[in-house]
């Protein structure tokens, strides 16, 4: 599988593609052991290639050829083309003018675990093209700086394949003999491969109209199996919020006159943006009160929006090469970001993002793999479709909107969209928008895209009462990444507010002329650099990097006393979170050093204190109090330690968790039965709130070890009619020693057995737990007949949730579950290397670990690196983690 020294690909060695392609005309006999294409490509020499070759190669892999024929009439021998493992070179192309190729081949969708190219998912056929899919289905020129426009036709039985879908417009169809049909399928815009899609089978369809705001009607098509039928209502109004909010917001409309969206139960990520006919996870599409979380419900959303909003931001715009990646996903993160803030609460929103990038993306710059947001070399593309290049890759857009302002972010985007429109482009083209169409210069800006890690920002604070200034130093350092030793100061928005001593906002003046403004923006370019606050009457307390305004890391020790008050003070959002996470913080790394030491673990009674406020205050968002009511989770305070000791960590959160449950038992439980009443199928922020803040009271109550509190829980579970209620009461039930624990298991799995999405959980929540015994029942799971291997989604919520989510259990000092992990990724490695090298990410931050844990994770990747036949994906990741 692997050549022995995997081939890595360079970004300064991108030349322009030798040859173009301007049609694509396939058609597909539909099989599943056996599909037959036809592909005929309409191409010439590509006049801006300097290449003196007139060879031409064609990316291929997996392919049976039949025939190749030139220029419709001759039909090539074997002495006037080579094969290779993945390519055909035909010796001899017309340069001089256009030319028509006729490829036909075979494949085997049936045999395609990988789940890459055309595969068979529950009886039906669907492709996944991105990023090198389309080499799998025929041969081409498999790269996205080459766009043509397709025609695609499909033949296939009429019971089996009743559905026969592609991208763009139905242009014909009809019935043929044997039983079978045909349809034909047009798709105006020119697009590169990565971005066509084929989806055959037994479909039902949900669907709906919308009108855009030039006044043309959209056709809006859910395809799903038919018992999902009654679970597509959110996606599709989700989908039309996306195209409202694109209008209003980017001025983007829709351009097909239909857009089709297919539910895939076996996918190996998300969802996928294919021009007018997205793929998606069910994960992402399929909702129903009694079956989807709230969080599910809002993923939807996102999700929805995300592939829709790749219609501007990465199909009519795409990548010139895979280096851009974050060209087309880190914008349109920051596009999903903003749409689910403008819908539901942006506060919220705000800290979710953060949390998972300060969590898992500062974890992966801070360790073997990091990596800039545009990446300079790669062995397997698929391993960066990282947290680096998406989420990021957003924070950095989202850098631009706070430099330029909404109103500038605007005007760089418009002049972006009509630059560029149909053709495949680079960050830096994005950037040179941004900066001609407000003036600008960004050249230091730039360097975030190139510089790998999270910079490290220091801050000094003088106060001068007699000129009554405020002089605040901020300092930047990056620490050395792999391939990275020297970096250079990178341009820095911090936005800062500053608050009286009573609490009340005190306004910022910086230098002499500025206006006086509630919050500003420190432009930080230099390693090092003073801005000055004048007028003020006393000493504020600085509050600093609103909103998380840019990806790093501040340096600031701040005394408890001044979170405690940044905590009840201070007027954005983020930071006043941030400042009781920051105290939580700091509480529990005392626990963990006196854990450590064999001492006894008090907490200290300001953060119970700071709690209490919390809870006797009345809030409007109940999902904003739950996030301030939520302790800092265990990977983050990973993220604080030096050298990571999970036991500590765990019982330290624990302890302080037991604290707040008994000392604010009384507020804990009137919130709780203030808010028990079912209100399922509600979807409102309100009901959202209401669900998670008592829920949140649940877990804290359940720390305490009462009947009563075991009661509440199991009561929630057997009454509960949305999944919301049921899976937290389930969660807890499962996390703690319940004695109805088994019963409610076996309860859910019987009343969800056919639901995979439920099922999904039921595994999850069991490999998630802290409890003894996690491990053998893993372990057991992987037995269970609901279990198989060759679905992502199931790898996902067992073997997933137990390494990347269990810290407690997966890093047991005795390496059992380090083993347990490198034997399944080597068991996916000949399945699904994508899947398997995702699992991999969970051995990479070995470094972090005393010596004994560490031992044992590099013998298991020095095991996976030297497994005989190993994918270019998962060696890659091993390899350099190894490094
Ligand atoms: N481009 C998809 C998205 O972000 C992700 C994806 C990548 C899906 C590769 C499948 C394969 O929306
Ligand atoms: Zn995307």
């Amino acid at each position: 599988m692997r050549d022995s020294n995997p081939r890595t690909v360079y970004l300064k060695d991108y030349t322009v593609p030798e040859y173009l392609i301007h049609n694509v005309d396939l058609s597909f006999t539909l099989d599943e052991k056996n599909t037959r294409v036809v592909s005929r490509l309409t191409m010439c020499r590509n006049p801006a290639s300097r290449s003196s070759d007139t060879s031409l190669t064609l990316t291929g892999e997996n392919l049976k050829l039949v025939r190749v024929v030139l220029n419709e009439d001759s039909e090539l021998g074997d002495k006037d083309y080579l094969q290779t493992p993945d390519s055909l070179i035909i010796h001899e192309v017309p340069q001089q003018r256009s030319f028509v190729l006729t490829i036909e081949n075979t494949i085997d969708p049936k045999a395609n675990t990988a789940l890459e190219g055309l595969y068979l998912s529950n009886g039906m056929l669907c492709t996944q093209c991105e990023a090198e899919g389309f080499r799998k289905i025929t041969y081409f020129l498999d790269r996205p700086d080459v766009m043509a426009t397709f025609t695609t036709t499909i033949v296939g039985d009429k019971d089996r394949f009743p559905v026969l879908l592609s991208n763009g417009n139905r242009v014909g169809g009809g019935d043929l003999p044997d039983n079978r049909h045909w349809v034909s399928w047009k798709d105006p815009f020119k697009k590169p491969c990565y971005l066509f899609a084929l989806v055959a089978g037994r479909l039902e369809c949900v669907e709906d109209r919308f009108t855009t705001m030039s006044g043309r009607d959209i056709a809006l098509q859910i395809f799903v199996e038919k018992h999902d039928l009654d679970k597509c209502d959110h996606a599709m109004q989700s989908l039309k919020h996306a195209m409202a909010w694109d209008e209003q917001v980017y001025g983007r409309e829709y351009d097909l006159d239909l857009y089709m969206i297919v539910a895939v139960g076996h996918f190996n990520m998300g969802a996928m943006e294919n021009k007018g006919l997205n793929i998606f996870n069910t994960k992402f599409v399929l909702a129903r009160p009694d079956t989807a979380t709230d969080a599910d419900y809002e993923n939807i959303e996102g999700v929805i929006g995300h592939e829709y909003f790749h219609n501007w931001t990465g199909n009519r715009i795409t990548c010139r090469d895979w280096f851009q990646l974050s060209l087309k996903e880190g914008f349109t993160v920051f596009r999903d970001q903003e749409f689910t803030g403008d819908r539901t609460s942006r506060a919220v929103k705000r800290i979710e993002d953060v949390n998972m990038l300060r969590t898992r993306q500062f974890a992966e710059d801070a360790g073997p793999l990091a990596h800039p947001i545009r990446p300079d070399a790669y062995i397997e593309i698929n391993n960066f479709y990282t947290l680096t290049v998406y989420e990021k890759g957003a924070e950095v857009v989202r850098m631009l909107h706070t430099l330029l302002g909404a109103a500038g972010f605007r005007k760089g985007s418009d002049l972006y969209f009509e630059r560029h429109d149909g053709q495949a482009v680079t960050c830096d083209d994005f950037v040179s928008a941004m900066e001609t169409a407000n003036g600008v210069d960004l050249s230091q800006f730039r360097r975030w895209y190139a510089q790998a890690g999270t910079p490290v920002v220091g801050v000094a604070q003088h106060f001068d009462a007699a000129q009554k200034t405020l002089s605040l130093t901020l300092s930047q350092h990056c620490p050395p990444t792999p391939g990275q030793t020297a970096k250079e100061p990178l341009h820095i928005p911090v936005v800062t507010g500053l608050i009286n001593r009573d609490g009340s906002p005190a306004l910022c003046r910086l230098g002499e002329n500025e206006a006086a403004a509630e919050q500003v923006v420190l432009e930080l370019t230099q390693a090092k650099q003073a801005f000055v606050f004048s007028g003020l009457e006393e000493e504020p307390v600085v509050s600093l990097l609103r909103g998380f305004s840019a990806p790093v890391k501040p340096a600031l020790n701040r005394p408890p006393e001044e979170l405690a008050f940044l905590l009840s003070h201070d007027p954005d959002t983020f930071n006043r979170w941030d400042a009781g996470q920051q105290l939580a913080v700091q509480v529990m790394s005392g626990l963990i050093a006196d854990y450590r030491n064999g001492a006894k673990l008090a907490v200290n009674p300001l953060l119970i204190d700071a709690y209490r406020k919390v809870l006797e205050q009345s809030w409007d968002d109940l999902s904003y109090f739950s996030l301030l009511m939520t302790l800092p989770s265990e990977l983050y305070l990973t993220e604080q330690m030096r050298v990571v000791d999970v036991e500590a960590i765990h019982h330290a959160r624990e302890a302080v968790a037991r604290a707040l449950a008994e000392q604010l038992r009384e507020p804990l439980e009137t919130l709780y039965l203030r808010y028990h009443r079912d209100e399922s199928g509600r979807f409102d922020a309100g009901a959202i709130g209401r669900r998670r803040i008592k829920n949140t009271c649940l877990s804290y109550l359940a720390q305490l070890d009462a009947d009563w509190a075991r009661h509440w829980s199991l009561q929630q579970f057997n009454t509960a009619k949305n999944m919301t209620d049921q899976l937290a009461a389930l969660t807890v039930i499962v996390n703690h020693p319940h004695p109805a624990r088994q019963q409610c298991l076996d309860g859910f799995y019987r009343q969800w057995r056919h639901e995979a999405l439920v099922i999904d959980k039921w595994f999850a929540a069991q490999a998630m737990s802290p409890m003894p015994g996690t491990y053998e029942r893993v372990l057991g799971l992987l037995g269970h007949p609901a279990f198989d291997i060759r679905n992502p989604n199931r790898v996902r919520s067992l073997i997933g949730a137990f390494s990347q989510s269990n810290p407690l259990h997966f890093h047991a000092a005795d390496g059992q579950g380090y083993r347990f992990l490198a034997d399944r990724i080597i068991e996916l490695n000949g399945l699904n290397p994508q899947v398997a090298s995702r699992m991999v990410g969970a051995l990479t931050s070995w470094r972090r670990y005393d010596e004994n844990r560490q031992n044992r994770m590099k013998a298991e990747l020095e095991r996976i690196v030297s497994t005989e036949v190993i994918s270019k994906d998962v060696y890659e990741l091993a390899a350099k983690s190894l490094a």
